[in-house]
């Protein structure tokens, strides 16, 4: 009696044993396992064995593990795991351990994740019906709606990248089957669903695999983390593999993250030995028969069916249950991994396994319980050793690309299996160091999900943007900052250290209508040397009759002596008078010139210093009109009456004070920058008098000389200054100004390329070259319609060869370099019209801004911007801008008709 019941426990045993020895894989196995995943890494990689590998290798774009210099604000969304995430990431100061993270989950319901889809696509519904209440619902909960912040888009799915921001979807896994996604631009149908509502507007900047998120989210703490690694609802690894070796990428230099999909392991049979009945089972009953083979036998989406599947077939040979099949134990999903997870669990004693399993609605005994876990641990155990046969093969790869006989690295993990189960880690980790022996592998959790890493990769590309975006806070400080300037440029005392150095300009009031008179303008200055000869006629109203000619002004004059320079401005006016058959008479001419001077009277002009491209010898603190006159008299062939010396900011003040009699600035945003206003004379201490107003050229191209400006300049604009004929002055104009426009955008793009994220890392002479972009360049690529066709052009130019991405990336460079332009010259045009209105005593100031220079007439959006932010920062006014149509000779022209009659008056008076 004994032996029988013996005999029936022990072939019971062996039964129960001989099922679950198919999940016991020997070290031989696993070496197998870890040899073949080796194999199918290096043909993933291959160019022509890559299409029709089962591990996919996929590129993902990143190129490099954050270095804890990011900061910014980021957007992410968390897609694909157990959890859908929406959150926004803070990195404050650019420091490691200081960031920091809001968000939210919100549910996905299995009609999305599962959607038939008959009416719309997945992301249509999600973005429609969820994704956009979800994030709306966020930004409101954060305040921070309205603010179009950069995103990431972790995607727990494999996708074929072919760039940062692009990610077509190769194929759903896990519980995810929604139709008409497979094939497309995931990216692309986001964009294209939020674009549909119009609600909110959102600048993806990235698509990320959980894997690259996890590796990210680890590296920002550990820098040796180069391997992300989930075990959770799916299973995946990514990790930084050599430039030379992604064969189907194009360049050789540094590293690019891998995608390795190794869930499709299997996918060619190779693993068939290992794969037990139940498996097949699993597989068949899944969303995806054929696929992701590895997946299912090591995710926690799986784990939990194929116990359930041993169970009934232990069930049916009654091993188990009493040898009752219920309604309940054929219900598909019944067992979870957190399941899985508790009963295994060294801390549960039998009878809360027992309980576990009755609330799951399996009655069992005892017994059961025991032979229940022993398949749970059978089933794990196997799961965590495939997981660590596939990371020995990982690690081993890496450590052979940098020729090492002993590697040191760390893996990122994240994941529901490994973060809940109580054994996985230790037997995935035993398992590596048994497969690998060579690597010391250290695992560290990520504890923040990917959605932190996606922020981090996001914050990588923008690393350099970032710090050219400004809140209007920081724009309102910059705003206060310009105001005290102006203030210190006005005062008595302290004149003499300002950098703005506001100087007056004896242009006492905007043209009354009653100018009359023959003129000639001298303009030089601008992107143009230009002579005008302006006539004011007063039959029943004022008119204006101009005609003009434009000179070269060559390199070497610009740069030789000033006497040269002189010499060759009278040449170019002796050559306009003979043609306009005035060279026997004696006009006043006003003088446009377009440099800082210090004036006691109208026509005297004390050079202060050279700014934009101008370096002649001899001029600085010599009066202009004195040197002209030299020149002139020197010539002998014509006579001339220099009456007044205008900035070209006064002389489009004076231009459009013409046409709209509320001028009272005149600004310049072309090569150079500067701004004039009309201040009160009570104000201004160095020119005596109380009553009425004078012009104040401000000069604010000098806004940061003394370090004002240092937090907000970046190393592109240092790199500028460095490499200008005047280093350390004309800061703010530097920032701003169209001769270094250009020029900034090929800096960034040279460090962006080096650091791979542009041109695939490929750098050409002629991209290294200074000057090779200029700001029309800039104005070009910003054109909304052609823009991109602009700068393939313009890059190909360059000779880099730039895909569709390159070109996007580019003009987004472009926008963020003129936007802060635009910003910043609000800025400070807010300072001088809040000191208008605060002159004025009014509630609300109405006025006319007048404006002239190439980069404000030539750019596609910069108007608008400007326009735009001005009336944010100052809201309390009404402006009007007025471009300057004809440009400041007109305004000299009306000044030089004010001072002849002056002097005329004079003239008569004695
Ligand atoms: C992280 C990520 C998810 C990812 C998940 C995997 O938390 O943020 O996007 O998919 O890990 O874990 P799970 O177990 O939820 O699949
Ligand atoms: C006007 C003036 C020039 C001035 C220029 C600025 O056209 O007549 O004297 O310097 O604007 O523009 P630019 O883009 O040529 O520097
Ligand atoms: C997906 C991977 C993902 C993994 C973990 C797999 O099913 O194919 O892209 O990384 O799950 O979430
Ligand atoms: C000069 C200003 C001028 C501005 C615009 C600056 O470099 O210093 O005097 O108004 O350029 O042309």
């Amino acid at each position: 009696m004994v032996t029988a019941v013996a005999q029936r426990l022990a072939s019971q045993r062996k039964e129960i044993d001989d099922t679950l020895a198919a999940f016991a894989l020997s070290p031989t196995q696993l070496q197998e396992v870890k040899a073949k995943m080796r194999v199918e890494l290096e043909r993933g990689l291959k160019k022509d064995s890559h299409p029709t590998a089962s591990v996919k290798m996929l590129p993902t774009y990143v190129y490099r593990t954050p270095d804890g210099t990011e900061r910014g604000k980021y957007l992410a969304l968390d897609l694909g795991g157990t959890n859908f995430r929406v959150l926004v990431v803070k990195i404050r100061t650019g420091m490691r351990n200081s960031v920091r993270m809001y968000n939210k989950i919100y549910a996905i319901p299995l009609e999305i994740m599962q959607g038939t889809g008959e009416e719309y696509n997945m992301f249509t519904i999600i973005i429609l019906y969820k994704l956009r209440n979800c994030i709306s619902d966020f930004l409101d909960y954060m305040g921070m709606k309205n603010t179009r912040l950069p995103l990431g888009f972790t995607f727990s799915f494999p996708c074929n990248q072919t760039g940062i921001d692009k990610g077509d979807l190769v194929c759903w896994t896990k519980g995810f089957k929604a139709t008409e996604c497979e094939g497309y631009d995931v990216v692309d149908m986001l964009r294209e669903a939020i674009k549909r509502r119009n609600e909110f507007d959102l600048d993806i900047v990235a698509i990320v695999n959980d894997t690259v998120g996890t590796m990210m989210t680890c590296a920002y703490e550990d820098p040796k983390c180069q391997i992300g690694l989930i075990a959770g609802t799916g299973s995946n690894v990514c990790y930084m593999e050599e430039m030379k070796n992604i064969e189907f990428v194009e360049g050789d230099e540094g590293q690019m993250c891998v995608n390795t999909e190794w869930g499709g392991f299997g996918a060619n049979d190779n693993i068939e030995d290992i794969r037990t009945r139940y498996d097949r089972e699993v597989d068949g009953g899944s969303l995806n028969p054929g696929k992701q083979r590895f997946e299912k036998m090591t995710s926690g989406m799986y784990l939990g069916e194929i116990v359930r599947r041993i169970l009934i077939d232990l069930t049916k040979h009654g091993l188990l249950f009493r040898g009752r099949i219920t309604e309940r134990l054929k219900t598909k999903g019944i067992f979870e991994t957190k399941f899985l997870s508790q009963i295994e669990s060294d801390r549960l004693a039998l009878l809360q396994v027992r309980s576990i399993l009755q609330h799951l609605g399996l009655d069992s005994t005892c017994d059961d319980s025991i032979i229940v876990k022993e398949v749970c641990g059978a089933v794990s155990r196997r799961a965590a050793q495939l997981c660590g046969a596939g990371m020995a093969a990982v690690v081993d790869k890496i450590r052979e690309n940098r020729g090492l006989d002993n590697l040191e690295i760390t893996v990122g993990v994240d994941g529901t299996l490994y973060k809940l189960h109580p054994h996985f880690s230790t037997i995935l980790k035993d398992t590596v160091r048994e497969l690998a022996p060579n690597c010391k592998v250290d695992f560290i959790l990520s504890e923040d999900g990917s959605g932190k890493g996606a922020a981090l990769i996001t914050a990588v590309i923008d690393k350099y943007l970032y710090a050219m975006r400004f809140s209007d806070e920081t724009l309102r400080d910059i705003m206060a900052r310009f105001r005290r300037e102006m203030e210190n440029g006005l005062g008595r005392d302290t004149n003499p250290t300002a950098t703005v150095k506001m100087l007056p300009t004896f242009v006492r009031s905007i043209p009354d209508g009653s100018e009359k008179g023959d003129f000639i303008a001298l303009d030089l200055g601008g992107s143009n040397f230009r002579i005008l000869r302006v006539k004011v006629s007063h039959e029943k109203k004022q008119t204006v009759q101009m005609e003009s000619q434009i000179y070269e002004t060559p390199e070497d004059i610009i740069h030789g002596s000033g006497s040269r320079l002189f010499d060759h401005v009278a040449e170019c006016l002796g050559d306009f008078m003979e043609k306009q058959k005035i060279k026997d008479k004696k006009l006043p001419i006003g003088f446009t010139f377009s440099f800082p001077c210090a004036h006691t009277k109208l026509d005297e002009a004390v050079l202060l210093t050279w700014t934009k491209r101008f370096k002649a010898s001899g001029v600085e603190g010599m009066d202009v009109v004195k040197l002209l006159n030299k020149a002139i008299k020197k010539r002998g062939d014509y006579d001339a009456d220099i009456m007044a010396v205008v900035n070209d900011t006064v002389g489009t003040m004076m231009t459009c004070g013409f046409d709209d009699q509320r001028c009272e600035v005149g600004i310049i945003i072309g090569t150079g920058t500067n701004a004039c206003y009309m201040e009160e004379l009570r104000h201004i201490d160095l020119v005596e008098g109380d009553e009425g107003r004078m012009c104040i050229n401000t000069e604010w191209g000098a806004f940061g000389d003394d370090g004002t400006l240092e937090d907000i300049r970046t190393e592109f604009d240092r790199e500028i200054d460095r490499g200008s004929p005047n280093p350390g002055k004309q800061l703010f104009e530097k920032m701003v100004s169209g001769m270094y426009m250009g020029e900034l955008v090929r800096l960034i793009l040279v460090k962006m390329a080096k650091e791979g994220l542009l041109f695939e890392g490929r750098i050409t002479p002629e991209l290294l070259t200074k000057g090779k972009i200029e700001t029309k360049h800039v104005s070009a690529i910003e054109k909304s319609k052609e823009g991109l066709t602009k700068a393939e052009e313009i890059l190909t130019r360059l000779g880099v060869e730039p895909s569709e991405d390159d070109c996007i990336a580019v003009q987004h460079v472009c926008a963020i370099v003129s936007f802060r332009s635009a910003n910043l010259i609000a800025a400070t045009l807010g300072a001088i019209l809040t000191r208008l209105k605060d002159n004025k005593n009014t509630p609300r100031l109405r006025t006319t801004v007048g404006i002239d220079g190439s980069l404000y007439k030539m750019h596609p959006q910069y108007a608008r911007r400007l326009h735009k932010t001005v009336r944010r920062l100052v809201p309390e006014s009404d402006v009007r801008f007025l471009l300057s149509e004809s440009g400041s000779g007109k305004g000299a022209a009306m000044v030089t008709a004010w001072a002849s009659r002056l002097q005329n008056a004079f003239m008569h008076r004695v």
